[in-house]
């Protein structure tokens, strides 16, 4: 079907645009209270990701109460651990928790490459019914974690501010560490890939524990496993966000990826410098700036908007939405960027 607004897509692809496009990591959630609505019709966050009309209901809220130039899947990175036999709860405050996680090779023998179709079917029915409601308005982003992110949580068993054990595994026993790796690519490479045969216009990678790593480990461990994504995927356009991965934005810039997602701390001109005009790039105000006045909003989006001029660009945040930022806040950025013009 033909996209009644793609100005996403053709940023991408390189061609005119009379405004920069924007939509926002974390979008489909917390902040808007008709979320909220509908997520305390449901037990919590994974009955909701599961049920495929709801899913698609606060997918396309934002494009509705927003404004925004893309929807994104209502879903969660870690549907993969899940799908490939490790499930995960959603702690209220707290974040996701693995009952069993992955600490050796008997525990490896436990868990295979899912069949996507049949463990992750309410995702595709989410985006096709997404689709449908969309009616063309906007691209539909489609996504999964890093290998190495989800690596990350599936040996740690939850959030953490070190993920020393996951990094421990690293030094400790590289061959497993490699051939967990493995098996996440290549289920992630599936599930991409299914995610586009239902509807995904575009398809983001989120690297959230890439700042993490030492240069040559990140090399190693993750950036070789984006590397294999981002070559399988052909169909569409490709993003990748390594948050925190300043230390490899030459790296970034030679992957075969369309566009390159920048967090907050990474200063534009030299990310720009860096990773080269090859790149559309997408970002990368600080969440926290959105906690502002209206006036410091103006004055924050107006420097990254400058900053970015003359590149393709995808205005975004650095990282998510945080859950307590106003609403009206939200849509004054959004429409800050759309009277920025290009
Ligand atoms: O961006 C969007 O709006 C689409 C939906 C989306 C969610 N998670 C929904 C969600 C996306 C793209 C994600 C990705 C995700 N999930 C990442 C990568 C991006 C990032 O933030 O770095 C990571 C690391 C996760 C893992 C995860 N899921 C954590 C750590 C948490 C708990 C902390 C938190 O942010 O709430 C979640 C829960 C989660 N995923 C919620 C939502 C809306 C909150 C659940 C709820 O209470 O409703």
């Amino acid at each position: 079907m033909q996209l009644k607004n793609d100005l996403l897509l053709r940023v991408i692809r390189g061609e005119k645009v009379a405004r920069t496009p924007v939509w926002l990591m974390r979008q489909a959630g917390r902040i808007l209270p008709e979320y909220r609505a509908v997520r305390n019709s449901v037990s919590g966050f994974i009955e909701l990701a599961k049920t495929p009309e709801l899913a698609a209901e606060v997918t396309i809220q934002p494009v509705d109460i927003l404004g925004v130039d893309a929807a994104i899947i209502f879903s969660d990175i870690l549907v993969i651990p899940e799908a490939m036999g490790l499930p995960y709860e959603m702690v209220e405050k707290r974040g996701p928790w693995f009952p069993h996680t992955i600490s050796s090779e008997s525990d490896i023998k436990k868990i295979h490459v899912p069949d996507i179709k049949d463990r992750l079917s309410y995702v595709l029915e989410a985006i096709k019914i997404t689709k449908k409601g969309l009616n063309g308005r906007v691209p539909l982003i489609g996504f999964a974690g890093a290998p190495w992110t989800i690596f990350a949580y599936m040996v740690e068993g939850s959030g953490s501010k070190t993920f020393s054990k996951a990094r421990a595994m690293l030094y400790q026993d590289p061959v497993l560490a490699h051939t967990l790796l493995e098996m996440i690519t290549i289920s992630t490479v599936k599930y991409l890939k299914a995610q586009i045969e239902a509807g995904a216009n575009v398809v983001q990678v989120f690297d959230s524990w890439a700042g993490i790593l030492p240069p040559n480990h990140y090399r190693e461990f993750s950036l070789k496993y984006i590397e294999t994504i981002c070559h399988a995927i052909t169909e569409v356009p490709v993003t990748v966000f390594a948050k925190g991965a300043f230390f490899a934005r030459r790296e970034m810039g030679a992957l075969a990826c369309d566009v390159v997602g920048l967090d907050w701390n990474m200063e534009i001109a030299e990310s720009i410098e860096l990773i080269g005009q090859k790149k559309a790039f997408q970002g990368n105000l600080d969440p926290a700036a959105l906690y502002g006045t209206e006036e410091s909003i103006k004055q924050a989006t107006f420097r990254m908007m400058d900053a970015f001029s003359g590149t393709r660009h995808i205005a975004n945040l650095g990282h998510g939405l945080y859950p307590d930022i106003d609403p009206g806040k939200v849509k004054l950025f959004i429409e800050l960027v759309k009277q920025y013009g290009v």
